[in-house]
């Protein structure tokens, strides 16, 4: 089982970038804790942060022979048309993760493009939000494989 996480512009700052709203962790702290959950499970990961709508665009692409897709599109939630159309494109299951509370902040960021496209959203859990997209995603595809 093989899951591509993707994040998006800014996310490579996570730990010195208004870490009262995002967290202390850096973004190589989150993937280490994502790669030893993924361990615990026996599921491959893989990771890329771009601050490039095109570049994560191509990345989703590169990776649709993936069983799924955990992402944190950063600003590109609330703008990107383009992205939401490259994730219904590849046709995986995708959890979308924030790690702050977007819907407790203002109003722009209630909207995402990318959930009407993912399987669900999980938001205001910090880096934990990765770590349960992880444990979701792994239950379901198990479950798809059983029937
Ligand atoms: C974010 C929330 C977005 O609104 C913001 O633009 C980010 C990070 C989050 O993880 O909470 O860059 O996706």
């Amino acid at each position: 089982m093989r899951i591509f996480v993707v994040n998006g512009p800014n996310l490579n700052l996570l730990g010195h970038r208004e870490p009262e709203v995002y967290g202390y962790e850096t973004l190589e702290d989150i993937e280490y804790f994502i790669r030893t959950r993924a361990e615990q499970l026996s599921v491959d990961v893989s990771f890329f942060q771009s601050n490039h709508e095109g570049q994560l665009i191509d990345a989703v692409h590169d990776h649709r022979d993936y069983d799924g897709l955990i992402i944190n599109p950063g600003g590109l939630t609330h703008t990107s048309v383009a992205l939401a159309d490259a994730i219904a494109g590849v046709r995986l299951p995708a959890v979308e993760v924030h790690l702050s509370n977007v819907h407790a902040r203002e109003e722009f960021r209630r909207h995402s493009y990318i959930s009407p496209v993912s399987w669900g959203q999980i938001v205001g859990f910090g880096y934990h939000g990765y770590l349960v997209a992880l444990d979701l995603l792994h239950a379901r595809l198990r479950e798809d494989d059983e029937t």
